[in-house]
């Protein structure tokens, strides 16, 4: 093998290495070449035949060769990368400044838009958002909120029960969002002010309830939060939900475990010509029930009651997002039906703000 044939060679493979018109010519090429099974290679292997003398030389002059046909290899490498990441930016090329079209991202679910609204609201109060599991045990969901063992309003909340375990001890899932304000004040010092949105779940199934449903609960610790404070809170609540100026609010008397004083809420409304308004009318709706929390349920809760005391409320989702939304029935919330979805869902990109508004 001469200079002038290694000469040859290495004219032909860049010339060839040149004209690879992508990378996957390229890549064969150098498979022809260096491969294993390349022509260089099969010339370096000839080494092994040679005298001493002759392979120094040859070894050199092969190496040239090897070095040159890889400086190819790369430089062409180097211009086809570029020419295929050209081509990518070009096919996969995005228009930032085309105005989205919302209709095209679905539609928000009342029931999250309505929580979206009632986090907005007492956010802007200073309330933090707390999340508990949905599945509880009877500590967290019954007794420390003082139902005390076989205490008649334990069976009003027609509880799901998972299996025994070997204990006789039964998990269960939480029949109200009550259980976060334990959790909350376990492992956290007063002051506290938080509000707890979820799934809650209930044995029950007819025109008015499902047996899976969404409250959002409210919870207020501090040394001196009294009820005028609860009222102040839950009515400034209505008044910015409802997006009304005015609307009467009425407490009235009523009976939980895990808080005394106990009440009801009213908020006043008018059914003229069969159409619900929310404000001034001759009829009273409930909407929550709140009171002022238990000693016993601080005391459970690791919370000094001559030191604390606060107050609570809890309320149905989707109860005041179809008051605020005109939706008749509670059974539409989960058929999943695009229709529905459609005709009471919310626009994606309209987050609800008290400085943007809350429902669009
Ligand atoms: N947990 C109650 C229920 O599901 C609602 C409730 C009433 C929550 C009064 C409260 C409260 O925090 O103070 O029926």
């Amino acid at each position: 093998m001469s200079i002038a044939d290694l000469d040859r060679i290495r004219a032909q493979a860049v010339e060839a290495i040149a004209a690879s018109a992508d990378l996957e010519a390229l890549e064969q090429q150098r498979v022809s070449l260096l491969g294993k099974k390349g022509s260089v290679t099969a010339l370096m292997k000839e080494l092994g035949g040679m005298g001493p003398d002759e392979r120094r030389a040859a070894g050199q002059a092969l190496n040239v060769l090897k070095d040159a046909v890889a400086a190819a290899l790369d430089a062409r490498k180097a211009v086809l990368d570029a020419v295929a990441l050209d081509e990518r930016l070009a096919r996969e090329r995005v228009d930032v400044t085309l105005t989205v079209r919302p209709e095209q991202l679905g539609r928000i679910h009342p029931i999250s838009q309505t929580i979206d609204e009632v986090v907005a609201i007492f956010g802007q109060m200073g309330f933090a958002v707390a999340e508990g599991p949905d599945i509880e045990d009877d500590f967290h969901n019954f007794t420390a909120l003082n139902f005390p063992p076989g205490h008649p309003a334990r069976l009003m909340h027609d509880t799901f029960f998972l299996p025994e375990k070997p204990d006789g001890s039964r998990l269960l899932l939480r029949t109200h969002t009550s259980p976060v304000q334990v959790r909350t004040m376990l492992k956290q010092k007063p002051p506290i002010r938080v509000i707890i949105p979820g799934r809650t779940y209930r044995c029950d199934s007819d025109m008015t309830h499902t047996p899976m449903f969404h409250q959002v609960e409210g919870l207020v610790i501090d040394h001196s939060t009294n009820m005028a404070h609860l009222k102040g809170c839950l009515i400034e609540f209505v008044k910015t939900y409802f997006e009304v100026d005015e609307v009467p609010v009425r407490f009235r008397p009523s009976f939980f475990p895990f808080t005394e004083p106990s009440a009801e809420v009213d908020i006043g409304c008018s059914r003229a010509g069969g159409e619900l308004k929310i404000g001034a009318g001759a009829d009273w709706l409930e909407i929550l029930g709140c009171g002022m929390v238990h000693p016993n349920v601080l005391r459970n809760c690791g919370i000094d009651p001559s030191e604390y005391q606060g107050f609570a409320f809890g309320m149905g989702i989707e109860r005041i997002a179809m008051l605020k939304y005109g939706i008749p029935d509670l059974r539409t919330f989960f058929e999943s039906d695009l229709r529905w979805l459609r005709h009471y869902g919310f626009v994606p990109l309209d987050v609800p703000t008290l400085t943007g508004g809350l429902a669009r």
